[in-house]
């Protein structure tokens, strides 16, 4: 391998500190879709906004690929996206913000350096915000706040941030405030520099950016914009967080310690394109990664000193119906990628060449000549590539595995014609071996169970198996709501009544449980052994 030259080493550097890798996480209809959109709408990669294909109408094409999706109007596979915004280039990745989610959904977060949590403003922090942003907390990625829909009849906005921090536990820090609200919104404060963000709708229903005017928040020209008792209720408030308000440190932000918070209303474009300036500043480009060195020894990965590597975070098969395809999604670390490369795979040992490799840029499938750390890159997988396994150019290092998250529904599962059997089999295996569903055994071995973090993917499940192996199946529901790896001897398990010790694919004892207070009195009750959320 020839050594690096400065001028390529100062090329790589200046493109990874170009690169934004993000995930927006919401409860569904906080307005995930919605603010997407008005990034590609800032971006220019669309001109007017509602272009982009909405859940209700077709599907983002990003999200083409199962018939399902389209039947349900839903995205149900996490892909990402990349495009430039400003002098950045964004790699949006897609966490589907539907009902039910998957291990997909989280284990996407592993992929993003940064993640974009969207609240309702009348509804607060909801179910599926917070248990993603419990991933984030666990992965320590640094989260941005937007309190969403100011232009509707609103909770106060001190009471959604005392939310914020009670309901998550992280501080919150009000970068701006927002002046008024629902119909009387009109603008927000930026903070730090006590100036009015001042908007007037233009064109119909937020197709086009907002009129902004900026105003130092202490000239009387406010007076004629600003109803007195709007005024009056701001400068309350922010004199109410200057005493008791969290200060913002960008260090405890990229710790995870902090979470900046905004207002806006992503549908009149009020308050936006500023979150997004501010989003390109705040949001850390890719850094070194923990990877095991050859020693064991945990060693961090340097984007640019590092020559080529990553690791895959997501695996999809049958992506297109008329090639039986099947993809895996790198997220790069380090160095730089190019097509055709021929890379180290550490777990099998063994050279292979990187072929096909895609993207989506805005939202078409294009090919990848190059590509830098913090990219998320398709290639195609015959079958070698396993969810976490490290690729890359030099040895001596893998990337930690990626965990494996608690489901919350279990069930059994048979082909409905024994004769189907072999192709079941084969079909459940691919789609265990993709993150679909888990496939746990009772103790003995002679029981099998599925298992996933959110019901659809039972949906999925079986829905793949009749379209893509030709199987129809039989589904029956298991009384278990949650359930958690077990750390410590089985046999000295004080079990409760209903709940049921079973083994997972790497032989590991974990518990199901019918519901979280049995989780909870059964921790209290073996305070021996450890009950863990995460495998
Ligand atoms: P999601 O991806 O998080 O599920 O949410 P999405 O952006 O699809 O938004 C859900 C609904 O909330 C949509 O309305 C959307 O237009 C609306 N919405 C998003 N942001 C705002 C906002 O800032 N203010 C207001 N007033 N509404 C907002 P819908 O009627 O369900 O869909 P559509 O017919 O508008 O597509």
């Amino acid at each position: 391998m020839p050594a690096p030259t400065t001028q390529s080493v100062n090329e790589l550097r200046a493109a990874t500190e170009r690169r934004r890798t993000f995930a927006i996480i919401s409860h569904p209809d906080a307005g995930k879709t919605t603010v997407t959109e008005k990034l590609l709408l800032y971006s220019g990669m669309i001109r007017t906004a509602g272009m982009v294909g909405r859940r209700k109408g077709g599907t983002l094409a990003t999200s083409d690929w199962m018939g399902m999706e389209q039947e349900r109007g839903i995205s149900i596979t996490a892909s990402a996206m990349q495009f430039a915004y400003k002098h950045t280039v964004i790699n949006v990745l897609d966490t589907p913000g539907h009902q039910d989610f998957c291990e997909d959904t989280y284990r996407t977060l592993t992929a993003a350096d940064s993640a974009i949590m969207v609240i309702d403003a009348a509804k607060g922090v909801e179910l599926q915000t917070r248990k993603l942003f419990e991933v984030c907390r666990l992965r320590k990625i640094p989260v941005l706040t937007l309190i969403n829909k100011m232009d509707l009849h609103g909770r106060p906005p001190l009471e959604l941030m005392a939310e914020v921090e009670a309901v998550l536990g992280i501080e919150a820090s009000a970068v701006n405030w927002p002046v008024g609200s629902g119909r009387e919104f009109v603008g927000v404060v930026d903070r730090s520099t006590s100036t009015l963000l001042h908007f007037t709708k233009a064109g119909v229903g937020g197709a086009a950016r907002a009129e902004l005017r900026r105003i130092p928040f202490d000239s009387p020209e406010i007076e004629l914009l600003v109803s007195h008792e709007l005024l009056e209720q701001a400068r309350h408030d922010l004199e109410l967080l200057e005493v008791a308000g969290n200060p913002f440190s960008r260090e405890r932000f990229l710790l995870g310690e902090v979470t900046p918070v905004f207002f806006a209303s992503a549908l009149t474009n009020f308050g936006i394109e500023n979150f997004f300036d501010a989003f390109v500043d705040l949001a850390p480009p890719p850094g070194a990664r923990p990877a095991d060195g050859a020693d064991g020894a945990e060693i961090c990965v340097d984007p640019i000193t590092t020559p080529f590597s990553a690791y895959v975070f997501k695996l999809q098969a049958n992506m297109n119906p008329r090639h039986r395809d099947s993809t895996a999604f790198l997220r790069v670390c380090s160095g730089r990628f190019t097509r055709d490369m021929i890379v180290k795979h550490h777990r099998l040992g063994t050279a292979v060449r990187l072929s096909r490799p895609h993207s989506l840029v805005a939202q078409e499938r294009t090919t990848v000549d190059e590509a830098y750390p913090g990219d998320i890159v398709g290639v195609v997988n015959p079958g070698q590539f396993s969810i976490g396994d490290t690729i890359s150019l030099t040895d001596g290092f893998h990337f930690k595995p990626l965990p494996q998250f608690q489901p919350e529904v279990f069930g059994r599962i048979y082909p409905r014609d024994v004769g189907k059997r072999k192709a079941f089999d084969k079909g459940l295996r691919q789609m265990a071996q993709e993150g679909t569903v888990q496939i746990l055994r009772s103790l003995t071995e002679t029981d099998s169970y599925i298992a996933a973090v959110g019901p659809l993917q039972f949906d999925v499940l079986q829905y793949r198996l009749k379209n893509e192996y030709g199987v129809e199946t039989t589904l029956e529901s298991l009384p278990f709501q949650c359930s958690a790896w077990l750390d410590g001897d089985p046999e000295t398990f004080k079990l409760p009544y209903t709940s049921i010790v079973v083994k997972d694919r790497l032989n590991r004892a974990m518990v199901l449980f019918p519901n979280v207070l049995a989780k909870t009195y059964a921790q209290e009750r073996n305070p021996d052994h450890i009950l863990l959320s995460l495998g």
